[in-house]
């Protein structure tokens, strides 16, 4: 049966949500599952905005029947081709062969190399600034490369002042009856889910974010379109909760996010101990920066939890403390895993500190730098602790040092 809200009065929310996925793209855990948004404008011509995953292909069909009421389709605009929202895209054009394929020469393709769609099929090739007149709506096209992959564009409704933005203003999790940002308690249960699904999914473009950002603020914006997680608009219902985040907030965190700027003055210590001695430094290191007042401190077993979680800490926060073991002659393997994805995003401005643990001959402090020497606008704090199998007295003024340093540093 279908299941629509309206957003504005001609615009429905026709997409659905997956709670059965264990892995986002076959690698990033949902426990709280994922929502593949799909929007259909109803003006003078029928307008949808991408198509969503095949998981939910059923549900999103029989909405989309349900919307259109026995009119045609006349417009799908693919704003991204990633497969979690174009995968239904050869089913869209079968059941509604009319259908005007909008997007632009990457997105095309991009659709030749998904898909074998009859050559014969209505194509409507835009770019940059270009308009598309359906009636009360107009819609320009504005081109998001690497926002996160190359054909991505945003979409903006020159009348409703709608963005359609893709993957930019996502959010992990399924939408559970409530659509909107304002309906929710984004700040208390979505933020980490926001921040992880950037993080991980988008964090390698940061500057291809902020030029989208850019673009984005020279638009009056009433209402945001994420292809994932809630909706969020500038008109909130009168009995909205004051100090309800709104569009500005997100840009602002997307910005920081964008920049690399941390979001927190904290400290993140992510470890990877085979038998707990490296866990047992690390933790050394947490009790003297509590007991010097910071309260701010998260710890991570690299080993229990899912690197998605330790990369988005990292971003959120301004100071790092890595410490792994020494294995084949080089890093513990989960933090390994950790490290590759910090240096595959990019990560820049933090404050970061080592601690290495090894029996008989220590590489993973030196293994550990190389990931990070890359890396823009990091300052790396000394000493870089070497534990010889287990902490000992001796060890103990330096694991204080180190503590201090990171103090003064966050002072
Ligand atoms: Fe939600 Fe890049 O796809």
């Amino acid at each position: 049966m279908y299941c629509v809200q309206n957003i504005t009065e001609d615009l429905f929310f026709v997409g659905a949500s997956d709670r059965r996925l264990n892995l986002f793209e076959n690698v990033f855990p949902i426990p709280h599952g994922v929502s593949y948004n799909s929007y259909l404008v109803m003006d003078e011509q029928t307008i949808l905005l991408d198509t969503v995953d095949k998981a939910v292909s059923g549900q999103f069909f029989e909405n989309i029947e349900h919307v259109l009421n026995g009119r045609t389709l006349d417009y799908v605009i693919i704003n991204h081709m990633e497969p979690d929202h174009a995968a239904t895209l050869d089913e869209l054009v079968l059941r509604y062969p009319q259908v005007t394929i909008v997007g632009n020469t990457k997105t095309f393709a991009m659709i030749k190399q998904f898909f074998t769609l009859n050559d014969d099929c209505p194509k409507h090739v835009v770019k940059e600034g270009d308009v598309l007149c359906t009636g009360k709506h107009s819609f320009t096209f504005v081109m998001a490369p690497m926002v996160h992959w190359p054909e991505v564009m945003v979409t903006y409704d020159t009348v409703d002042k709608v963005l359609f933005s893709a993957d930019a203003f996502g959010t992990f999790g399924a939408l559970n009856g409530n659509i909107f940002a304002d309906q929710v308690n984004f700040e208390r249960d979505l933020l980490d889910e926001a921040r992880r699904y950037y993080a991980n999914i988008v964090g390698k473009y940061g500057p291809n974010t902020l030029q989208i950002i850019k673009k984005a603020e020279n638009l009056e914006i009433d209402v945001l379109c994420p292809l994932h997680g809630p909706i969020w608009r500038a008109k909130m219902p009168t009995d909205t909760p004051a100090h309800t985040p709104d569009i500005a907030w997100f840009i602002n965190k997307y910005k920081k996010w964008g920049s690399y700027t941390a979001e927190d003055t904290a400290v993140v210590i992510a470890y990877a101990s085979i038998y707990g001695n490296t866990e047992n430094a690390a933790q050394i290191v947490a009790n003297n920066l509590a007991k010097k007042g910071v309260r701010a401190i998260a710890m991570y077993d690299t080993s229990v939890t899912h690197p998605s979680y330790i990369v988005s800490e990292i971003f959120r926060a301004s100071h790092i403390v890595f410490a792994s073991s020494t294995y084949n002659n080089g890093i513990f393997d989960p933090m390994h895993t950790l490290l590759h994805a910090i240096a595959n995003k990019n990560v820049q401005n933090r404050t970061i500190s080592f601690i290495e643990n090894g029996s008989w001959a220590s590489q993973a402090a030196k293994k550990m730098k190389a990931f990070v020497e890359p890396l823009k606008n990091i300052d790396v704090l000394e000493p870089t602790v070497n534990i010889k199998s287990s902490a000992k007295e001796e060890n103990l003024c330096e694991l204080e040092q180190l503590a201090r340093e990171i103090v003064d540093s966050l002072n």
